[in-house]
């Protein structure tokens, strides 16, 4: 079975076939849009769907091209129903629906945290279902317990920002720019990351929630006691931040694994691309199993969508009724 994923869920454009026979990606496309975005500190929506419109079908035909194979190939077509932004979930939905009627193939919508998990049985080796996940990305902070396909728990989430929403904030507070976690974990090699004293919030709790709000604020206020800051101090407040996060999600995971006494964990989202932080979730957890996608299929993309479509077409009844759905919590999968 080959299927085509559409991703549209924010700024980027992904575009990519799954072959299920190979476990494959056959082609993919990927465009983003970051740097439309960063003169304005953050993603503007209707900017973003107009973006979208534009770049579809090109990244379509590239792809299609690029893969080798006729479009009549294909067995089935799955896009990112949400969780998202509303007008960027209608483009790919939209483009999904109509592709889907003129083709005559059967078309699937897919949530965006399922896809940032399923990402990683790509990998060789792959986890074995009952696992955990450490969901990082913009909008989210998960931790999820896999039992199945379809089957996930969510065991603790963000109360507040999610990890990677606070990585953009702190970045603006240094004035580097959107999107601020790869700015800020360029700065940080050139800062100690002990030079401040930031908290690591809620990880004295027995609970497997996050806050990082908190964090961020202390951040605020270290800038702010600052009369000119200088980029050995901001490079030092970037480097105590990123630990400061890095800590954290260690600590939580870990408790995670003892709790659930699962030793396998994935880590997903676009804040898992930050090496730091996979260095320091992978030297904490030895004796563990960690698995993370490559650099480039941690932040939103075609395959990820593709590869959960194919497992959705396969094993699951698709419900057809849901177009988008902007707000969506992966526990009501
Ligand atoms: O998964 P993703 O592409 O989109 C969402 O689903 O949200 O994640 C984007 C987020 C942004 O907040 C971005 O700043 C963060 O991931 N991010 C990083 C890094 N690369 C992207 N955070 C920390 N370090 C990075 N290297
Ligand atoms: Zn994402």
């Amino acid at each position: 079975m080959k299927v085509l994923g559409i991703e549209t869920s924010c700024d980027e454009t992904g575009i990519a076939i799954y072959d299920g026979n190979s476990n494959q990606i056959i082609a993919e496309k990927l465009f983003s849009q970051a740097a439309k975005h960063s003169d304005y500190g953050g993603v503007v929506p209707e900017l973003a769907s107009r973006d979208h419109v534009r770049k579809l079908i090109p990244l379509l035909s590239d792809t299609i091209n690029e893969s080798g194979i006729k479009a009549d190939a294909l067995d089935g077509i799955a896009y990112t129903a949400g969780p998202g932004l509303r007008g960027p979930l209608l483009t790919g939905a939209a483009l999904a629906q109509a592709l889907s009627l003129g083709w005559g193939i059967p078309c699937v919508g897919i949530h965006h945290m399922e896809a940032h998990l399923l990402i990683n049985l790509l990998e060789d080796p792959a986890p074995s279902f009952p696992f955990l996940t450490l969901l990082i990305s913009g909008g989210h902070c998960l931790i999820i317990r896999a039992n199945n396909f379809g089957e996930y728990e969510v065991l603790g989430q963000s109360r507040d920002d999610a990890v990677g929403e606070a990585f953009d904030k702190v970045a603006k507070l240094l004035d580097l720019g959107y999107p601020g976690g790869p700015k800020i974990e360029e700065l940080a090699t050139k800062g100690d990351p002990n030079a401040f004293n930031l908290p690591r919030p809620m990880t004295k709790e027995p609970h497997l929630d996050f806050s990082f709000s908190g964090l961020k604020t202390a951040v605020l206020y270290t800038v702010r006691n600052e009369e000119n800051p200088s980029q050995t101090f901001k490079a030092d407040l970037a480097a105590s931040f990123q630990e400061a996060v890095a800590d954290t999600l260690f600590l939580k995971s870990k408790k995670a694994m003892e709790q659930n006494g699962l030793d396998q964990l994935v880590i997903g989202g676009g804040v898992a691309s930050n090496k730091y932080i996979r260095k320091r979730l992978i030297e904490g957890l030895k004796g563990n199993k960690i698995f993370f996608p490559p650099i480039n299929r941690c932040t939103d993309n075609g395959a990820m969508v593709a590869i959960t479509g194919h497992y959705r077409l396969n094993k699951t009844n698709i419900s057809s009724d849901i177009i988008i759905r902007p707000k969506w919590n992966l526990s009501e999968l």
